[in-house]
């Protein structure tokens, strides 16, 4: 199996994520989750994650809590997609299992320091913050990391929380610039394929027909979480934006994309964070990421259903 850090800020989406890879051991071995504030502050990120490891029935994961801002601005925090804790619609117990005392910046660099050479890759699920933070204390570690699998950015479907800009670079655009720009291998998950991720009816009564604690609480994560997408884009359901990075650790064949240059807005009060993604290849740019346009979606919903089961 891959050696991955899941870095996240839950988040209905993120929390399907984390079960994804729970539920997959053959494939991904999950040596920590690292939390970040984004779509909630970070307590409640912290808190959601473990709620998530437990609803798993895996309260001897570690989890971390890392940055609890931006690098360089304040905090944007996106409660009207996920509600008021993050999590909201199933009503799940408050976590018992601890919390590690260490920071999650600094188990990000333990980890890789302890690690051969492409032995571990990250997975961010959220704001960059604690990668790039990690990155700029220590930048030993940037040629240790196998591969960054990510959830991010946009092309054609430019912006979900401005015009231009998706929420994960939007919210700390300096971090981004720092990730895109570090040089290590880069998978990324833009809104172009998220937004194909959706979970209609029918794929929502797969996951309660498993009858199961966790088939039932990811049908009411996504009932409570589609509402917003439902209202503002007319979309038929919630979609599933960053399980397709741990869906991508499992069958990287449900995705297409292309290798192109990738850069980050950092400046512009009006584009700020957008992804500028040279797709058709008209600048001198070098390709510093495997942008994804493309996903298999039934393929997509078939593993997460069936992987879920299995918790
Ligand atoms: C991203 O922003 C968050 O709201 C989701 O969890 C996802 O990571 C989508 O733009
Ligand atoms: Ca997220």
């Amino acid at each position: 199996p891959r050696k991955i850090i899941i870095d996240t800020d839950p988040g209905q989406d993120d929390a399907v994520a984390i079960l994804l890879a729970l539920a997959s051991p053959e494939e991904i071995e999950l040596l920590g989750i690292t939390c970040v504030a984004g779509n909630v502050p970070l307590a409640l990120t912290a808190r959601n994650a473990r709620i998530v490891c437990e609803l798993a029935g895996r309260p001897d994961m570690k989890v971390f809590a890392g940055c609890d801002r931006p690098l360089a601005r304040d905090l944007v925090t996106a409660e009207y997609v996920h509600g008021k804790t993050g999590l909201d619609g199933p009503d799940l117990p408050e976590p018992t299992m601890p919390l590690q005392q260490q920071h999650a910046v600094d188990f990000i660099i333990e980890t890789l320091r302890n690690a051969q050479q492409g032995a571990v890759s990250l997975c961010p699920l959220g704001p960059l913050t604690n990668i790039a933070t990690a990155f700029k204390t220590a930048p030993d570690i940037i040629e240790k990391v196998d591969e960054i699998i990510l959830m991010g950015g946009a092309y054609f479907e430019v912006g979900n929380v401005t015009p231009a800009a998706e929420f994960n670079i939007y919210v700390d655009p300096q971090a981004a610039d720092a990730v895109f720009r570090s040089g290590v291998k880069l998978t990324v998950m833009p809104l172009d394929v998220t937004h194909k991720a959706l979970v209609t009816q029918e794929r929502n009564d797969a996951f309660r027909a498993l009858g199961t604690p966790v088939g039932i609480a990811v049908a009411q994560m996504t009932e409570f979480f589609e509402r917003y997408d439902k209202d503002k884009y007319g979309s038929p359901g919630a979609p599933l934006h960053d399980p397709c990075v741990t869906a991508y650790l499992i069958r990287p064949e449900l995705f297409s994309g292309r290798h192109v240059n990738v850069e980050i807005e950092t400046a512009s009060p009006l584009t700020l964070g957008m992804s500028v993604a040279d797709w058709w290849g008209v600048s001198d740019r070098a390709p510093n990421a495997l942008f994804m346009g493309d996903l298999h979606a039934d393929g997509f919903f078939d593993l997460l259903t069936e992987r879920l089961a299995r918790l």
